[in-house]
């Protein structure tokens, strides 16, 4: 067996000829590791996007995603983390890769009540946050590391143009990063594309940095006139990959709490797993939580987000907004997320590759595809409204 194919016993040359085989219309990419070249290759010879004014499909979209971020994602049939596992830099998980798993598993494994004896034909998506009303609970997260992460196919212009772009586009909106390795020249940048396409119209999430640097780095979203500002709290164990000189670190209730009042933008406490965190942050005067495991990409073995959210939403519920992200790959993630007690939900990996796959266009198609898809499951399920997802939409619950 070639040892650069197997991760922890699974076979991904295997599993990738098996979903060339399943993949109708989303055909798999050449797999072997020392194919990568020529892959590459492949890359500059293929469209940049779908036929400009033809009917873009999800399918295009992920078709010549494929040709531009493999070997980084195989852009696999289900994103679920498998293929990737333990690869950060990069697509996946991190270590083992189990807490990307855990969060697809877990959330793939709820199973919803059907109930189609009611009169709801149009269920009430609308979502209002930071003072925008939302076409759908669900917003783009915030993914950063275009060259290291994701291979240096988009500049980091056309990356946030794609993601803030195409998430306005479907009525939603969109978070932007500040990628670990990244200088304060980058983020600068994306502040700019922020301000002068977008008016501000996004949320930034700042790594948990030194305080100065925090700060540097709130100035600049201000001036770009961002919606809110962020911590990925969960990225203080991420140093080893900081440039030199680029602290990260935990952060305190005090230290929390002196961001929230150097700024009058409200606080998004990014990275909360335990009711704990979501205490803490809300004292330091967080406005918004975001349970999340960031993509599984921080600490090994944590559990998926959909087994820690009803605690942390049974404590928050109605006194602060709770968003949830990890593995929404479908109207019915989102349901169920709502249906475990968050009020909103953010996308992360489906949103890289639909950007990579047709820049704003295939973001903004891929948010619309899964509204469309929660939109019939709320149906499906006699769910009037997003606001009030009844738990009891889970069998068992
Ligand atoms: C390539 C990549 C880069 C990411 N960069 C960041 C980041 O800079 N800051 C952050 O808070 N989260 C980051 N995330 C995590 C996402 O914000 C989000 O929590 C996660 O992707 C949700 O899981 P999903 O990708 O399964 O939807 C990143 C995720 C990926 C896949």
């Amino acid at each position: 067996m070639d040892k650069d194919n197997m991760i922890e016993g699974f076979d991904r040359r295997e599993f990738l000829k098996n979903a060339m085989a399943i993949g109708a219309g989303v055909a798999v990419a050449p797999l072997l590791v020392s194919e990568a070249k020529a892959a590459t290759a492949a890359v500059a010879a293929a469209p940049a996007a779908a036929p400009a004014g033809g009917k873009l499909t999800m399918a295009e979209v992920l078709r010549v995603a494929r040709e531009k971020l493999y070997p980084r994602c195989r852009v696999c049939p289900e994103c679920n983390g498998v293929a990737c596992a333990g690869e950060v830099p990069g697509f996946g998980g991190f270590g083992s890769g189990q807490a990307f798993k855990n969060n697809y598993d877990d959330l793939q494994r709820i199973r919803l009540n059907m109930r189609c004896v009611h009169d709801i034909t149009h269920p009430d998506m609308e979502f209002k946050i930071f003072g925008e009303t939302l076409s759908m609970p669900l917003m783009g997260a915030n993914t950063g590391g275009v060259t290291y992460n994701m291979g240096g196919k988009m500049t980091e212009e056309a990356y946030i143009e794609s993601i803030v772009g195409g998430c306005i586009g479907a009525g939603t909106i969109g978070f932007v990063a500040d990628g670990i390795g990244d200088p304060l020249e980058t983020f600068q940048r994306r502040m700019v594309v922020l301000k002068n396409k977008f008016g501000g119209k996004g949320v930034v999430i700042i790594k948990p940095r030194t305080q100065s640097e925090i700060i540097k780095r709130i100035r600049l979203m201000e001036e770009a006139g961002a919606l809110a500002f962020g911590i990925d709290i969960d990225s203080a164990g991420r140093a080893a990959r900081a440039l030199p000189g680029q602290t990260v670190e935990p952060k305190t209730i005090a230290q929390m709490r002196e961001l929230v009042k150097s700024t009058s933008l409200p606080f998004v406490a990014k990275g909360i797993m335990t009711v704990d965190d979501a205490e803490k942050a809300v004292e330091a005067g967080a406005s918004v939580l975001v349970v999340s495991n960031h993509g599984g990409r921080v600490l090994d073995y944590t559990p998926g987000t959909c087994e820690v959210l009803p605690a942390i939403a049974a404590k928050f519920k109605g006194k602060v907004p709770i968003l949830v992200d990890g593995a929404v790959r479908r109207g019915a993630d989102v349901l169920k997320y709502l249906a475990l007690g968050a009020d909103a939900t953010l996308i992360g990996r489906p949103l890289v590759r639909a950007a990579h796959g047709a820049e704003a266009r295939g973001v903004e198609l891929a948010m619309n595809t899964i509204r469309q898809d929660l939109q019939a499951m709320m149906a499906m399920t006699g769910t009037a409204s997003v606001k009030n997802v009844s738990k009891s939409i889970i069998v068992g619950a």
